[in-house]
């Protein structure tokens, strides 16, 4: 049996790639993952491309497994940065074996048996492939819906490495999540750049489809309890979509709404084709269907040509829609993007200010939103065995909750009254 060693950075698909690398590689070998990287025989390091930092590490990271990995043990960049860079990669790295490009997964096989292959080509169409299964988590599943993204953001690289969107045919989907049903998974989270954007394009002959429709559809699977998705567009969140939201009673009440800016001028230049005023209504609303929702959003501070006044527009939606959680990023120019060649760049010093501001503020809202939580009772999916008799899991509308608990509840849906929060999580006893 070959022992494997697979690092995964950055988003949710990503984590979705490496278990199709996973699963591939057993249709034609035996491999155990190990998280020693001496004892490994193929490395392989699922890369992200959406900011500069990650990129720089690599290189100094393929150097220091270069000197810890076993004699014969091949090296293989994967994700992301490996569709942006390509052969770069080798000219800088040449102990390096192979490079794979965020779609080009299934390709896995045949580039460990070629010495510096490289597979990053952005038009191969993998919305059809059927790939083996693996999941790290039999009782969550994730499912692809879609691949890459049409919506060329000046800031994101993501189009450029991860190609045109195609969404992946329902039957398909509808093929695997039940499969992933049978196997223990009461809970799937549906996957794509895009979500809300689903049915844009099929590779094949496929009847339209909205994304409304797919979560009808996918809601009368038996056995399926919990359906998340990651991440919708703004834009497309049209009344039909937030209605079915709110009433489908498998849809979990939690909603990543990535909001970038909050002012209009600025996600104009970001060419995200939301306003303020749209993105603040499309909230209020999702807030007022299901009162329990969690929100989650994206920002980006110092943004070229962002203004002390922008960011006050950014902080009032902070305020207006007090979001359960926050991913902020101070903007980092990409390659193949529009704005990395905008001229009025902002001072580092002035995003990571706002960046501070930001995050201070949003972390008095948490604290409160946390604390609200003491007494209440949640439904929670116990999906995880922690040390110590504990096991934790998510409420409906996404919140991680501890508890004192055994093997007996793993896989199950029970009644938590929370009894101690913190920022990150809630404690509670089983009911
Ligand atoms: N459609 C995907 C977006 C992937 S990128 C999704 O919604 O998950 C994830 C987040 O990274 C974006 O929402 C954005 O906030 C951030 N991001 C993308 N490009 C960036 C850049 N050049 N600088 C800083 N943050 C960026
Ligand atoms: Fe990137 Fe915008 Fe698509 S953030 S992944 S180009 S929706």
């Amino acid at each position: 049996m070959k022992k494997l060693f697979i690092e995964t950075l950055g988003c949710a698909m990503n984590m979705r790639d490496s278990e199709h690398m996973i699963a591939e590689l057993n249709r034609e070998d035996d491999y155990e993952l190990t998280q020693t990287l001496n004892d490994a025989d193929l490395i392989l390091i699922n890369t992200c491309s959406v900011r500069e930092k990650p990129v720089a590490k690599l290189f100094s990271e393929i150097g220091v497994f270069n000197k810890k990995k076993k004699k014969g043990a091949k090296i293989g960049v994967c994700g992301c940065t490996a569709s942006h860079l390509g052969k770069e990669i080798i000219r800088r790295a040449p102990t390096v074996d192979f490079v794979l490009g965020a779609r080009n997964v299934s390709k896995i096989n045949s580039v460990i048996k070629t010495k510096h292959a490289v597979e990053i080509s952005t038009d191969y169409d993998e919305s059809s492939y059927d790939f083996a299964e693996y999941r790290t988590n039999p009782l969550k599943a994730m499912i692809n819906i879609s691949i890459g993204c049409d919506k060329q953001c000046t800031f994101c690289i993501v189009p450029a490495t991860r190609g045109e969107e195609i969404s992946i045919p329902k039957g398909l989907i509808i093929q695997e999540i039940t499969k992933a049903v049978k196997t223990g998974a009461k809970e799937v989270i549906l996957l794509g750049q895009n979500v809300n954007h689903y049915g844009r394009r099929f590779s094949g002959e496929e009847a339209p489809c909205s994304f409304t429709e797919l979560l009808q559809k996918v809601s009368k699977i038996d056995g399926l309890e919990r359906i998340r998705f990651t991440s919708p567009h703004p834009l497309h969140m049209d009344d039909a979509f937030l209605e079915e939201f709110a009433s489908n009673p498998k849809i979990c009440k939690q909603i990543h709404v990535p909001l970038q800016s909050g002012s209009t001028e600025l996600l104009h230049r970001m060419r995200r084709g939301y306003t303020k005023e749209w993105f603040l209504n499309r909230c209020a609303k999702i807030r007022s269907l299901s009162p329990a929702v969690t929100i989650s959003t994206d920002i980006i501070v110092g943004f070229p040509g962002e203004s002390d006044a922008d960011f006050q527009e950014t902080m009032e939606v902070l305020e207006a829609v007090r979001f359960e959680q926050l991913f902020s990023f101070k903007y980092s120019p990409r390659p193949h993007t529009v704005a990395a060649k905008y001229e009025d760049q902002v001072d580092a010093t002035v995003a990571s200010d706002r960046l501070t501001r930001l995050q201070a503020r949003h972390t008095e809202i948490l604290d409160e939103v946390m604390d609200a939580q003491l007494d209440s009772v949640h439904k929670v999916y116990f999906d995880e065995l922690k040390p110590n008799g504990r096991i934790a899991g998510r409420s409906d509308n996404g919140k991680l909750v501890f508890a004192e608990g055994s093997e007996s509840l793993l896989g199950k849906i029970v009644s938590v009254k929370i009894t101690k929060t913190s920022r990150g999580a809630l404690d509670g006893v089983v009911l």
